[in-house]
């Protein structure tokens, strides 16, 4: 371990102790060595997981920007590569390593740093496997230690040595640190960083520490500049943004604060994730008072089974979750409603799952986010003994999936024919002529049309449905 410089490494028992929480408004400083260093050279992102995922790289952009990098399209022509991970499923970590496989051959090629961030970086077992097997990787830094890139890579830089710094259990806010964000149109807001709900399956709170809720007036800001910089949607993050407000000084809804941020008047508003047991009914009733906030609620079920709900530390059973869903589908009509469905949790069994596959027909799903259940390091249901097959969880996956395809395709019905105005989000990978977008209430929708309309507002029409998205034309 000569070679590597350990300031800390993660903790998961640390990582469940509450802190105070501390705003902190400093600006971060760039020393002369970094800014000559970075004269002329380029960064490169991968970013994996969630939206709280995504806006972290466009804070790291803004940090790798504000040293002096040029971003690059072109990864053999960066100097500076970062892979900003996730953790919630093995699948998603599986990916990581074969990226960090593939980039041996550019380090050995030329001057590269390659950075090592987010969630996975928070986990105990991943790191002593990264240092061990993947000598190739610069520098490992954890989701609370953003603001300390500057100086690690200075670090890194004048010593030749790997490093690692990885802190868990933060109480920081950083309200200053510089972005560079993606989009000029779409942009994502965090209201809360972490979670304090700690489903016995989950490894999110582990890796983004307990939940922090931003000062209200620091988001307000945030979003009344976003809407003088002209962008027509703002979606507001956090892993359980219903619970937004609990650990302020001062209690401060999220009804409120949704109700105060469309009176900006951004032309699109929404919000990820709800949560059941935090969720009041309030939010309906803002919703319904703004015709700016999108008619789209994710509200994750996970299962429908009361048993497996309690196991899995959900804190609600199924007649909570569908008195939310009955009161919002009666407030409004038009309301779009997706969820999350973990299939395999351990020992569910064939009634339990058939629980979820009732609940799936009562809600009446617009889409749905499915996983099999994915075994995690450090959380109590990995301590499980499972004596449910593989093959068992696979059948199950694929019979919700074909329940949930029938009642989406059935609900998409309702739009063919139908004019929806589409915020255009991009040209189509696969076919230059086809752009997609969004309507009013999340629903994808594709078309052809000209790549000037990205960014726009558009009309168009439904022509044919998909499970996954609508297909339209473009009304002059
Ligand atoms: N905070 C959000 C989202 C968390 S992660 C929420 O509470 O809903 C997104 C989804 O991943 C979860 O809703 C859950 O369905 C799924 N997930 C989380 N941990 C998982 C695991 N260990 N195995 C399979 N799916 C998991
Ligand atoms: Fe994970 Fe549960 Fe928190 Fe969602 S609410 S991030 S599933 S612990
Ligand atoms: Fe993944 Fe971390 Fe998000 S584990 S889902 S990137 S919070």
């Amino acid at each position: 371990m000569a070679n590597v410089i350990i300031h800390h490494c993660p903790s998961l028992k640390l990582a469940r102790e509450r802190k105070t929480t501390i705003t902190d408004y400093s600006l971060i400083k760039i020393s002369k060595f970094l800014s000559c260093y970075a004269k002329n050279k380029r960064y490169f992102i991968y970013t994996h997981g969630c939206q709280a995922n995504y806006r972290d790289s466009e804070i790291y952009k803004g940090i790798f920007e504000e040293i002096g990098f040029k971003p690059s399209n072109d990864i053999s022509r960066a100097n500076l590569i970062l892979i900003n991970t996730c953790a919630v499923r093995e699948n998603a970590e599986n990916k990581v390593f074969g990226e960090i496989g593939n980039l041996k051959y550019l380090k050995n090629k030329k001057d590269v740093t390659l950075v090592l961030a987010g969630c996975m970086a928070m986990e105990e077992v991943m790191v002593n496997e990264l240092i061990k097997t993947f000598k190739h990787v610069d520098i490992i830094l954890g989701t609370h230690d953003i603001a300390k890139f500057p100086d690690l890579l200075e670090e890194h830089l004048k010593t030749n040595k790997r490093v690692v710094e990885v802190n868990s259990g933060s109480g920081y806010i950083h309200e200053r640190l510089p972005s560079v964000r993606d989009s000029s149109f779409k942009a994502f807001v965090n209201i809360t960083y972490g979670c304090d709900k700690f489903c016995t399956y989950c490894i999110v709170p582990y890796t983004r520490g307990r939940e922090r809720s931003r000062n209200p007036k620091d988001i307000i800001n945030e979003c009344r500049e976003l809407v003088k910089q002209g962008y027509l949607e703002i979606t507001l993050l956090g892993q359980n943004v219903d619970s937004y407000g609990k650990d302020l000084k001062k209690q401060y809804s999220f009804a409120k604060l949704l109700d105060e941020i469309a009176k900006l008047k951004i032309h699109r508003l929404s919000f990820l994730t709800s949560h059941p047991y935090d969720f009041s009914l309030d939010i309906i009733k803002v919703m319904k008072k703004h015709k700016n906030i999108q008619p789209y609620l994710h509200l994750p079920l996970q299962s429908g089974d009361d048993k497996v709900l309690k196991i899995m530390g959900r804190k609600y059973d199924s007649k909570k979750y569908l008195s939310i869903i009955k009161f919002a589908r009666k407030e409004m009509p038009n309301l779009f409603i997706s969820t999350d469905i973990i299939v395999g949790f351990p020992n569910e069994s064939d009634v339990q799952f058939k629980n979820t596959l009732k609940m799936v027909k009562v809600a009446q799903y617009d889409g749905a986010f499915t996983f099999i259940y994915s075994k995690r390091s450090g959380t109590p249901a990995a301590k499980m003994v499972d004596k449910i097959s593989n093959q068992t969880k696979v059948k199950r996956f694929k019979e919700l999936t074909r329940l949930l395809n029938q009642i989406i395709e059935k609900n998409n019905q309702k739009y063919l024919n139908k004019t929806f105005e589409v915020l255009v989000d991009s040209v189509s990978k696969n076919n230059p002529k086809a752009l997609t977008g969004r309507m009013h209430n999340n629903k994808m929708i594709n078309f052809n049309g000209d790549k000037k309309y990205v960014g726009r507002l558009v009309k168009v029409k439904v022509t044919s449905t998909h499970i996954h998205y609508l297909i339209g034309e473009m009304v002059k």
